[in-house]
């Protein structure tokens, strides 16, 4: 005896599924614009300390949740915290793949619903990263420095010069990437939460599905096709055989935006600010020019366009990071994302739990 689906149009991207309503974000997919509990991304991005938004973000979610300048002390207690916690492991933590020492570092934590856990996922998360750039060269990270914001710390952390420019160009990455409606990760992290493991747990989730090379895994990858096209004049012999052999080419399409990616400027912007990004940032404008052409013109039924990783990539290189621990730059940004999804799944009390139709034989029992 076998029960069906009630609904038997099977969808496997979920595209057309609508499995949220959120307060968080809204993306118009057509317009290409990203507005974030009611401002433009591209406002935040200008104006908006990380602090800022990850009370923005909260706002509503956690009943204890003090004001802006209170979270940010706690949050930089927190990463105190997290850096004494996680020094006896750093060297362990060093050598494994900077997504999976980050994904570590979380699980070294102690799982919770409340403040609390999230202030601590998300100070974990920074600090992690941060170390992680230090350690590679084998140096030591640089204890946490009271008073600093989140950015400038992770910097200081880094062992990073902390100009103006700079502290500001991480500061723009951090909030410009710290909330994107339903995407992969923040699905997976809404799924963990729904089963009530802990935020935690969510943000592990998340972690786990942002590693992929079609989600946060691309900025990597852009640089190693924007040095493997070395120069303009090589751009388009490069491309057409890359797309030729079926290949996707990185930082390009996307899911829900069939127009520019607001995010895409926004981090072109802040890139081209700082001086290490000058040599880069030229020659990866007149290669987006070429690909967008050639896929408009491979591509016609499809629209195409940059997508946020292009202009991570040339913007988290010139801060200093390593392209190996690009992800895990997003990733301690999102956590802020997650957590306030992870929390506005749980107002629904409603276990996520879609139906799958069974394709295999029902008579096979003389196997
Ligand atoms: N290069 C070449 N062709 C592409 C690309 C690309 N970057 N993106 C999509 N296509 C083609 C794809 O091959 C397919 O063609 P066909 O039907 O002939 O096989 C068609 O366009 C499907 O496009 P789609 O339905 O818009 O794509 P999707 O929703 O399945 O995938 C995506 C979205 C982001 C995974 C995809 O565009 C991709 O793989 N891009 C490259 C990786 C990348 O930049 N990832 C970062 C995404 S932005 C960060 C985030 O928010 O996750």
């Amino acid at each position: 005896m076998t029960t069906s689906p009630t609904n038997t149009r099977h969808d496997p991207g979920l595209e057309e599924v609508v499995a949220a309503q959120t307060v968080l974000s809204h993306i118009d997919g057509a317009a290409g614009a990203l507005i974030i509990r009611g401002v433009p991304v591209e406002a935040l991005a200008e104006q908006a300390e990380f602090e800022e938004v990850v009370h923005l973000l909260w706002q509503g979610f956690f009943d204890d949740l003090p004001k802006t300048a209170e979270l940010k002390t706690r949050l930089a207690e927190a990463r105190a915290e997290a850096f004494r916690s996680l020094e006896p492991d750093f060297a362990r933590l060093a050598a494994m793949p900077p997504m999976e020492a980050v994904r570590a570092a979380l699980a070294l934590g102690q799982d919770g619903h409340d403040l609390k856990t999230a202030i601590a996922a998300l100070a974990r998360a920074g600090v992690m990263t941060a170390a992680l750039k230090p350690l590679s060269e084998g140096r030591a990270p640089t204890p946490p420095t009271p008073g600093l914001a989140h950015a400038e710390d992770m910097l200081a952390i880094m062992g990073e010069a902390r100009t103006p420019e700079v502290v500001a160009g991480l500061n723009a990455y951090l909030v410009t990437v710290a909330e994107h409606g339903l995407n992969a990760s923040t699905f997976a992290a809404r799924v963990v939460a729904s089963t009530q493991a802990g935020l935690l747990s969510a943000v592990i989730g998340g972690i786990s599905a942002l590693k992929g090379p079609l989600h946060g895994g691309a900025p990597g990858p852009v640089l190693d096709m924007l040095d493997a096209i070395g120069s303009i004049e090589n751009a388009e012999t490069w491309i057409r055989a890359s797309l030729e052999r079926g290949d996707r080419l990185m930082g390009f399409g996307h899911r829900v935006y069939r127009a520019r990616d607001p995010r895409a400027d926004a981090l072109k912007l802040a890139a081209a600010r700082l001086p290490r990004s000058t040599g880069r940032l030229a020659l990866a404008e007149a290669i987006e020019t070429t690909i967008l052409t050639r896929l408009a013109a491979e591509k016609p039924d499809r629209k195409l366009d940059t997508n946020v990783e292009y202009y991570t990539a040339i913007l988290l290189e010139a801060l200093g990071f390593d392209r190996a621990a690009f992800t895990c730059v997003f990733a301690a940004a999102r956590t802020a994302g997650w957590i306030a999804h992870a929390q506005e799944q749980l107002l629904t009390r409603r276990i996520i739990r879609p139906q799958s139709i069974y394709v295999g034989p029902l008579d096979n029992v003389a196997a």
